[in-house]
């Protein structure tokens, strides 16, 4: 159906919701999940512009997702049930028929109660002692505030369960050592909640970068601006894992490693705080293939996500929030037509699975899922080791006015 909407020259582009093909992937994209993750409710309507139109997304009911996934499924028990997980994590784990969503921990049990009766998931627990005791669960998404992942890390690991661990791995480096040993001495698989890994733009931009195609890579530059006005008050000091370095530089640094394969061996900071501590900040950094980083992060304002990265041969831009954007510039010529056209079919098959930004939950979920009957994990805890390494010398430069060498 398309309807005019007063006030907007793009006609919205709507799907019923009895559309079985709408249904089972979803719509979501880019700009829309920022809106998405203002608000608790994931299946709050979103709309994109992919194509010049307006595409309004159709989510899966998510009580009969997850009953659809049946007993077979395997069993996931979420500890944490705030935004991540609302906005994210439930209506990705709601599109693999191989999870089923079995157990809830919130330690609000208003909270508990709501997502528990929204997602139709009965085994509610106020402590998540009780949901590792739980035989029901074998994999354990950790998705509660950052200074609490190394106590629940520890205990998930030592019951045995499987272990999805949300970003930033902790707070310091003693958390995350110990949190190393504890996954190198149990038996359980665990992954590390890089998810911007599995983004469709960002696997084509390593296999880019890794071809040769960019020649030899001199510079890589981030752009990250949360669409979020209001954040829940950890996440605006940054002793309690909260600010724009823990928050969202977290996903950055780690995007600097795995695009150029290289590791951060000097950083160097600046930071604003207003209203949140570490409200804005630039990081830059020398990595050890000689490369330059640097990431301008900002925890609100219009939401942007771009990366950029410049090689001797060309240039590749591309924006984590539009399906079409990705974009090779080669040295002393512009193809902006050419480029645009090629990548449109792979944008439009991006929409159809649900947008870029929700399918990269999707997909890091599914690799772990892959890993757990052999083979790597799409992102580990010694990467979220690394990538805090560099939050915490941006910490050290920021405070001292000096390049840090890590
Ligand atoms: N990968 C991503 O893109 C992404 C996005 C957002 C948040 N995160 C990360 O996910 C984590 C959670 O973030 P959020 O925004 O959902 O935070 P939040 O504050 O909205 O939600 C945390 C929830 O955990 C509950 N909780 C706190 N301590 C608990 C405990 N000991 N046991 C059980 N429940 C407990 C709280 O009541 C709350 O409902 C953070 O580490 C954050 O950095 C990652």
């Amino acid at each position: 159906m398309i309807e005019r909407i007063p006030g907007r020259s793009i006609p919205r582009v709507s799907y019923g919701d009895k559309s079985a093909r709408f249904q089972r992937y979803g719509f979501f994209s880019e700009a829309p999940i920022c809106h998405n993750l203002s608000g608790m409710d994931s299946r709050e309507r979103v709309a994109t512009d992919t194509a010049g139109l307006l595409l309004e997304p159709v989510f899966p009911d998510p009580v009969k997702a997850n009953a659809r996934a049946g007993v077979s499924g395997v069993g996931v028990g979420v500890i944490g049930c705030g935004r991540a997980t609302v906005a994210l994590h439930l209506p990705a784990l709601s599109r693999l028929p191989g999870l089923r969503v079995t157990a809830l921990c919130d330690s609000n049990p208003a909270r508990l109660t709501e997502v528990g009766r929204a997602w139709g998931v009965a085994s509610l627990y106020r402590d998540h002692g009780d949901l590792l005791g739980d035989p029901a669960v074998q994999v354990v998404l950790i998705a509660v505030p950052t200074p609490e992942h190394h106590d629940v890390f520890l205990r998930a690991t030592e019951a045995g369960k499987h272990v999805y661990v949300e970003k930033p791995v902790a707070l310091d480096l003693a958390q995350a050592d110990r949190m190393l040993a504890a996954a190198a001495s149990s038996r359980a698989r665990t992954v590390l909640g890089f998810n911007l890994r599995s983004h469709r733009l960002v696997r084509s931009a390593h296999a880019c970068i890794r071809s040769g195609a960019l020649g030899r890579v001199v510079a890589l530059r981030t752009v990250l601006v949360g669409g979020l006005a209001e954040r829940v008050p950890w996440q605006r000091r940054r002793a309690q894992g909260g600010g724009a370095i823990y928050e969202l530089g977290s996903h950055h640094f780690d995007l600097w490693r795995f695009l150029l394969d290289s590791e951060a061996v000097e950083v160097r900071a600046h930071s604003l705080s207003n209203g949140s501590d570490d409200s804005t900040v630039a990081v830059s950094a020398r990595l050890s293939s000689g490369a330059l980083a640097s990431s301008i992060l900002a925890l609100s304002g219009a939401a942007t996500h771009q990366v950029e990265v410049i090689g001797q041969a060309a240039t590749l831009r591309f924006s984590l929030y539009r399906a079409d954007s990705f974009h090779i510039e080669p040295v002393g010529r512009l193809s902006e037509l050419i480029n645009w056209l090629g990548r449109l079919p792979g944008a439009v098959r991006a929409a159809r699975r649900g947008g870029d930004y929700l399918d990269s939950y999707r997909t890091h979920w599914m690799r772990f899922l892959e890993a757990l009957s052999g083979g790597e994990p799409p992102a580990t805890v010694k990467d979220g080791r690394e990538s805090l390494r560099i939050a915490l010398g941006a910490f050290e430069s920021e405070s001292s006015g000096r390049c840090c060498a890590l």
